[in-house]
């Protein structure tokens, strides 16, 4: 990333509200369900798979958890009416995990099992560190108790993802976007990709199920060169909505599963800023909105 936009990353928190939620609309359905059923429809129609997001990670109370959770429930019974070929993806957090740990595994295990009734599938989306141990727990509680259709995800950054993945049986991988220390994660671009070649080796060696979460032309390249003579329903390309949408239809005409991430709701603030933060051209976009607006007054 260049100087100037490695400079407005830094500064992106102080850009008022409505720049950062219109230079981030291309990240997400809309603030409604519709929105985001009208975004699975279209990526069906185009071959692609999909998962989505309720936006809720800055709630502040049980009721807000719950009304998540709710949500969550919506979503999954207009998935199943409408046919549309879809999962979930959940914060912990959005479902109370701050909150009331127990709280948290109930709403959970509902969201779960009321996915397992309608032939859907939960992936767990990870958070800062501070979650990972008490994520994978919770993960590895569902999975015990025999439930199947959930799956975790890890981040390459972190130092602790190749122990971790032993084991488990249906993981994403990502590099990971929270900020998190050198004492436990890589923060070297290349060695955050050797960790995720390394990792996504040893997932396809013991048999999981693997998402792999990336836009990262050198990582697709070595994911194909790590699946190669794989059965496509042994793993699944990942990509963000609004993400290189070209490359996930090449690699959906190659005849790779591809699913796209699809977050809607009205707490859209903290995944915009992440979402932005990676933007490469960032620093492009929001002199572009800045000169706009300007020449619009
Ligand atoms: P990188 O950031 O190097 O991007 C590669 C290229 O993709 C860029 O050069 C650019 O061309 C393009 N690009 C990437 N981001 C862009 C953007 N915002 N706008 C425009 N272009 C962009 N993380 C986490 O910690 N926990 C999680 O649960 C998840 N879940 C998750 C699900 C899915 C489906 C994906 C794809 C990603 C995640 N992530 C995540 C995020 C992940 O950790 C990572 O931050 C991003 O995927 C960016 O990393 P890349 O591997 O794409 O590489």
């Amino acid at each position: 990333m260049a100087l100037l936009d490695r400079t407005i990353v830094k500064l992106l928190p102080a850009v008022p509200r409505p720049v950062v939620q219109r230079l981030s609309s291309r990240y997400i359905a809309g603030p409604s369900v519709d929105d985001a059923l009208r975004v699975l429809a279209d990526l069906n129609a185009a071959g692609k798979l999909a998962t989505v997001d309720v936006l809720g990670e800055e709630i502040s109370n049980a009721d807000e958890a719950r009304a998540i959770a709710g949500q969550y429930h919506d979503v999954l019974a207009r998935i199943d009416e409408e046919g549309l070929d879809a999962n979930v993806s959940v914060k912990l957090t959005a479902l109370g995990l701050e909150l009331d740990h127990a709280l948290c595994a109930e709403i959970l295990e509902n969201v779960v099992s009321d996915a397992a009734a309608r032939g859907s599938f939960v992936r767990i989306d990870m958070e800062d560190s501070s979650t990972t141990e008490r994520t994978l727990h919770l993960y590895r509680s569902l999975r015990a108790d025999g439930h199947t259709n959930v799956g975790v995800v890890l981040q390459a950054y972190l130092r602790r993802t190749y122990d971790d993945l032993e084991g488990l049986d249906n993981v994403r991988l990502c590099k990971g976007i929270y900020v998190e220390p050198a004492s436990i994660a890589y923060r070297d671009f290349h060695e955050v990709r050797a960790n995720y070649v390394r990792c996504l080796e040893r997932l396809v060696e013991q048999g999981s199920y693997v998402g792999i979460a990336t836009h990262d032309e050198y990582l697709i390249d070595e994911a194909l060169r790590v699946v190669q003579g794989l059965s496509p329903d042994r793993y699944e390309f990942q990509m963000l909505l609004g993400v290189r949408p070209d490359r996930g239809d090449q690699l959906v005409a190659d005849g790779h599963r591809l699913r796209v991430y699809v977050p809607y709701g009205s707490h859209w603030y903290e995944y915009s800023l992440r979402r932005l933060q990676e933007n490469p051209k960032i620093a492009g976009y929001i002199a572009a909105d800045t000169v706009g607006r300007v020449l619009h007054f």
